[in-house]
């Protein structure tokens, strides 16, 4: 499995792994934004963007496992490696079974919980619903958790664009990352077993994934810290971009990339 990627800038690689049921296109602004003080590799994961699903049951390893293919793809040996809600489990599935591939973990509006029984058999509707219906499923049941309160008053063409991004999820692969997600363990052992740093990022707006389910992954790992980003929801990296990229870029630095963004 070839993961289809967009990559802009040198330096220091920063993977980043998009949310459900986008692509890499969510992170337009962190390739732009962030291009002068690291390397931004964004991937589609596999089945969204132009990636291939491929015949794999549905897991996040398998995810994770295209992920450190495609390091050695790009001649990667370690890099900072993160993802903003789905791609963060995805990110953690990686610390699991790759950590010697990390230099450091960004995990953004994300959590280290399973799935309760409820939530998991939600996901199992949405995904029979998705097949069956197609994307309007997402739009009716995905869309309206995921940007925060100010987008949804003040910044219609995010709005918009999410939305696009969302319509343009194929049905198979939403159904196929639903049960992927419903079937991952909790990863907070894999959190307090890592040795690299973690920067953790949530909106302050986030009510998917709060504040306080971000505050406990940052004291969960050894070398964790917390930024939350005023004014964004679920969808921080598109919500409000510059303070999510000056959250990276000062992190890269503590790392010894680029110089952070003022
Ligand atoms: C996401 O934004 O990727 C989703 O909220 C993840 C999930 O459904 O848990």
């Amino acid at each position: 499995m070839q993961l289809y990627t967009r990559s802009a800038g040198e330096g220091l690689p920063v993977v980043l792994l998009h949310a459900f049921p986008l692509s890499s296109a969510m992170w337009l602004a962190q390739r732009e934004g962030l291009a002068e003080v690291c390397k931004v590799i964004t991937p589609d994961l596999r089945g969204f963007g132009g990636s291939v699903l491929g015949e794999d049951e549905p897991s996040l390893d398998v995810m994770a496992d295209d992920v450190a293919r495609l390091l050695d793809r790009e001649g990667v040996d370690r890099a900072v490696v993160g993802g903003l809600s789905m791609g963060g489990y995805v990110t953690m599935a990686l610390c699991r079974r790759h950590p010697d591939r990390l230099l450091g973990v960004i995990l953004a509006d994300t959590k280290a919980s399973a799935d309760p029984e409820e939530a998991r058999s939600g996901r199992e509707r949405i995904a029979d619903d998705v097949l069956r219906e197609g994307t309007s499923v997402l739009v009716e049941k995905v869309l309206p958790g995921l940007l925060g309160r100010t987008t949804l008053e003040r910044r219609a063409m995010v709005s918009g664009r999410v939305r696009g991004l969302v319509q343009a999820a194929p049905p198979v692969a939403a159904a196929w990352a639903q049960r992927a997600m419903a079937a991952r363990p909790d990863s907070f052992d894999t959190l307090r077993a890592l040795d690299a740093p973690v920067l953790v990022i949530v909106g302050e707006e986030d009510e998917i994934t709060p504040i306080a389910v971000a505050d406990a992954m940052a004291e969960a790992a050894p070398d964790g810290r917390l930024a939350v980003i005023e004014k964004a929801g679920h969808l921080s990296a598109i919500e409000q971009p510059e303070a999510f990229n000056r959250a990276v870029s000062a992190f890269v630095a503590e790392l010894g990339g680029g110089s952070p963004r003022r």
